[in-house]
């Protein structure tokens, strides 16, 4: 059972809301000098005070829910929150046992339900507000031309690299040398893909080791291989795999092309295939 954010985010703010009309009708109905009304004011609070209720049951048992599918140490703001509607429980049930089994305490009933709207209050705020202003402000599409170079750290960078990129992958598999364009729209796929593990600001920082260690050499001039392989590759015999056929080859040197399209010129790959086609297939 689970609740689109969108969805458990209009019920927190029609639970604030009837709240607030709640708050206001005793406000008027005790605050007041004169009240001709007021059996009628505290009615229409009670009746809304019910409703109040029943909608913060109903989202504590959704709370319960994702509790219970939560798989990792949640934040400090989520764990205040929890705290915040286990308080509200207690308190919800004081206030409407009072005025029923404990009239002598009824003196109390203001502040206490100033209380319940002030826990309330803070419950929504700090996770729909917090839903809403970072749903509503543009997620930074991860630039590597946009960070600000007083919080980059490369050690940190390669520490985050290791910790992080471990969890699904052998870390040589990833090494491999890219173009900064190239590693930008891995990362963006990857905060994505291991969504909450790696945040925003981390893979910034492995962004920027990654863009500063791990991108072409400078060509040498040479031979195709020293020209065109070498600035990402190391060996020989990390390349030049035996059984590949033409088309194979293609493929493979368009995919390297996307890591680095201004090491592999266009023009350049029909030459750089028949090349490697025929270094490959003298071996036979
Ligand atoms: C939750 C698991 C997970 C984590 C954590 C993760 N990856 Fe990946 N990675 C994947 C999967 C799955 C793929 C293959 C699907 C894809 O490419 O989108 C992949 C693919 C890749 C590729 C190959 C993409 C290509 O087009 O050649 C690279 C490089 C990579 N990841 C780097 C990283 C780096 C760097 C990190 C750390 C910031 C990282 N990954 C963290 C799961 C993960
Ligand atoms: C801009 C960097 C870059 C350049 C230049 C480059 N490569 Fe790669 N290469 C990579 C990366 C990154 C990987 C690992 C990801 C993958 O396998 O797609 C890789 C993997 C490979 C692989 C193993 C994957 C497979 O297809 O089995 C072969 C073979 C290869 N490259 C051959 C070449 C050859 C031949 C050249 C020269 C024509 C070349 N590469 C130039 C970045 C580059």
């Amino acid at each position: 059972m689970d609740v689109a954010p969108i969805w458990s985010t209009v019920l927190s703010f029609v639970f604030l809301g009837v709240g607030a009309v709640c708050l206001f009708l005793i406000l008027k109905a005790q605050g007041r000098p004169q009240v001709e009304d007021y059996q009628r004011l505290a009615r229409y609070h009670r009746w809304g005070g019910w409703l109040f209720s029943a909608l913060f049951f109903l989202m504590f048992v959704f709370m319960l829910a994702r509790i219970e599918d939560q798989w990792e140490e949640s934040s400090a703001r989520i764990a205040i929150h929890v705290a915040l509607a286990t308080a509200l429980l207690v308190l919800i049930i004081l206030k409407v046992s009072i005025p029923r089994y404990f009239p002598k305490l009824r003196q109390h009933l203001f502040l206490l339900g100033v209380s319940i709207y002030v826990a309330a209050f803070t419950m929504v705020g700090i996770t729909a507000g917090y839903y809403l202003i970072w749903k509503y402000q543009e997620v930074p599409y991860l630039s590597h031309a946009e960070l600000s170079p007083e919080m980059l750290e490369t050690a940190m960078g390669k520490q985050l690299f290791i910790e992080k990129c471990s969890t699904c992958h052998l870390l040589e598999n990833i090494m491999h040398p890219r173009s900064e364009e190239s590693w930008e729209k891995i990362m963006n796929r990857m905060i994505e893909l291991a969504a909450p593990r790696i945040t925003r600001a981390e893979g910034g920082q492995i962004l920027h080791y990654l863009a500063l260690t791990h991108t072409p050499r400078s060509g040498r001039e040479g031979s195709l291989l020293q020209m065109y392989c070498f600035p990402c590759h190391a060996q020989e015999s990390e390349i030049l795999v035996e059984n590949y056929s033409r088309s194979d080859w293609r493929e493979a040197v368009r995919r390297m092309r996307e890591y680095g399209p201004d090491i592999i010129p266009e023009e350049k790959v029909g030459e750089i295939v028949d090349f490697l086609v025929q270094e490959t297939a003298e071996g036979d």
